[in-house]
């Protein structure tokens, strides 16, 4: 039994594409961890998110245990009435919406990390501008608002094409889910790596992917024990 309490926890995001299986990855590699005796929390951008239906939430049950923090704020409130197209807002305006999403849970993330616990982030700011840029807003502009969050200690980028996402269930109504639109994504968040990234590919199985995504980050855990917390993402 490996116990993670010598230093602080470290700061993993996963990536990718809609459908590129981030939160089966994320909620697989928390129960991981914890089995191991490693102290690990996921968090999740934006933090609620239903489609009208419910299917979404549905798919992963065990999502209820994330972070949500839009449940008792209004910011998460707007972000999910304009996913789900029950709102519209201007493209500048949710852009700073998501980016006051993630701002709002950083009190809560450090001291996780100060805590010594691990926190795994399904989607980040990498996601933030992803998506807004390529709607054609400024790519400078778009990485402005969330200069400073703490940065990963890793990123992880489930990279799938546009075409095999599809075949997992098909995109549904909900906004950005067309295959130029997703195309475009992938470009951007291309452009948006650094060298905290690591790509994967998320053709393989479940398992598979389970067992390259672990290895990075227990690695990563014990490189980061001795670091400080940055404050610095895209200083
Ligand atoms: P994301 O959070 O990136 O949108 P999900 O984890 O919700 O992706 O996965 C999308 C769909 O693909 C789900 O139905 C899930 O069961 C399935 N899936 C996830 N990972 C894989 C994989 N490695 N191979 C095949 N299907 C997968
Ligand atoms: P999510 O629920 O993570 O979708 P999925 O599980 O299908 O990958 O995210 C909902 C949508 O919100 C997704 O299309 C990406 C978008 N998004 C932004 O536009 N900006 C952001 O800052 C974030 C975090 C997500
Ligand atoms: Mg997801």
């Amino acid at each position: 039994r490996i116990l993670n309490n010598l230093g602080r926890g470290a700061l993993i995001v996963i990536e990718g594409c809609d459908r590129a299986g981030k939160s089966t990855q994320c909620m697989k590699l928390v129960d991981r961890l914890e089995d191991q005796g490693i102290k690990a929390r996921l968090l999740k951008f934006p933090g609620m998110f239903r489609s009208p239906s419910g299917s979404r939430i549905g798919q992963h049950p065990d999502m209820s245990f994330a972070y949500q923090p839009d449940r008792s704020t209004s910011i998460g409130q707007m972000i999910n009435a304009y996913l789900t197209n029950a709102k519209d807002i201007e493209d500048h305006a949710i852009h700073l919406l998501f980016s006051a999403n993630r701002w709002e849970a950083m009190t809560h993330l450090k001291s996780l990390l100060i805590a010594g616990t691990t926190v795994i982030i399904d989607r980040y700011a990498y996601s933030g501008v992803a998506f807004s840029a390529a709607k054609g807003l400024d790519l400078k502009w778009c990485k402005q608002p969330d200069v400073g969050l703490v940065t990963p200690d890793l990123v992880l980028f489930l990279d799938l094409p546009v075409e095999e996402a599809e075949k997992r269930g098909g995109f549904g109504g909900e906004r950005y889910e067309t295959k130029a639109f997703q195309k475009k994504v992938r470009d951007i968040f291309m452009d948006l790596r650094d060298r905290s990234w690591k790509i994967l590919d998320a053709r393989v199985s479940i398992d598979e992917l389970h067992a390259r995504v672990l290895e990075e980050v227990m690695r990563t855990i014990e490189n980061s024990k001795a670091l400080q917390i940055r404050e610095d993402l895209w200083k």
